[in-house]
């Protein structure tokens, strides 16, 4: 079964009460977006393997550590997981970036994929998917069923707000994803937004209401 981990460290759990705040600008919400990602991505990488190697300091020789083997990639849910790639890239600057374009249908709520463009070498990548909101889960389930279709093994899943709904989901759907979230809000509304949440990730990250 999948791990559900809430990285519920003062500064996360800091920024995203900044975050939900209505009267906060583009600005200052697009930066509390990649903070908290990167803050996230330190959580979800905690079991990146390492390899020893010798290094010369000022002093002596050493036996030291650093981050080998498995390649990663991260996958931005178009549009608003764009918002949480600065943030992880600062911390992993060598991950290759693939993209998948997913909109909700307003009707059905049923996921619509509309783009994607992966690195050619995907499938032997470990990919941790971002997308800021984790709502009913369907748009993350299908990027995941996307990505195992290309052969893709090793899949984490990164938000910024879980609802129940959404990591019940994903859960059920993808019991072999890992999900990295800051909080676990109360519940999904009618329109199936967050509850309390912060409102619509991509327009507040893009300024476009
Ligand atoms: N997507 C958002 O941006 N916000 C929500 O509350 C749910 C989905």
């Amino acid at each position: 079964m999948a791990n559900l981990h809430i990285i519920d460290h003062p500064l996360i759990q800091h920024k995203i009460s900044l975050m939900r705040d209505k009267n906060t600008g583009t600005k200052e919400f697009r930066e509390l977006v990649s903070e908290t990602a990167m803050l996230i991505c330190y959580e979800a990488t905690r079991d990146l393997p390492l390899k020893e190697i010798e290094m010369e300091t000022p002093l002596c020789m050493a036996r030291t550590k650093i981050v080998s083997g498995r390649k990663l990639a991260f996958v931005p849910l178009l549009r608003a997981g764009l918002g949480m790639i600065d943030g992880v890239t600062s911390l992993v600057p060598a991950a290759k970036i693939g993209h998948i374009g997913m909109f909700r249908d307003p009707e059905t709520h049923e996921p619509v994929k509309y783009y994607a463009k992966l690195p050619e070498d995907i499938a032997e990548r470990d990919v941790i998917i971002v997308d800021p909101m984790l709502a009913t889960g369907n748009t993350a389930c299908a990027a995941i069923d996307e990505l195992k279709a290309l052969g893709v093994k090793n899949i984490k899943f990164m938000c910024i707000i879980s609802s129940p709904e959404g990591a019940d989901n994903m859960m059920q759907t993808h019991p072999d994803v890992d999900i990295y979230c800051g909080v676990m809000d109360e519940r999904l509304n009618d329109d199936k937004y967050i509850v309390p949440g912060l409102g619509d990730a991509g327009d507040r990250i893009f300024g476009t209401k």
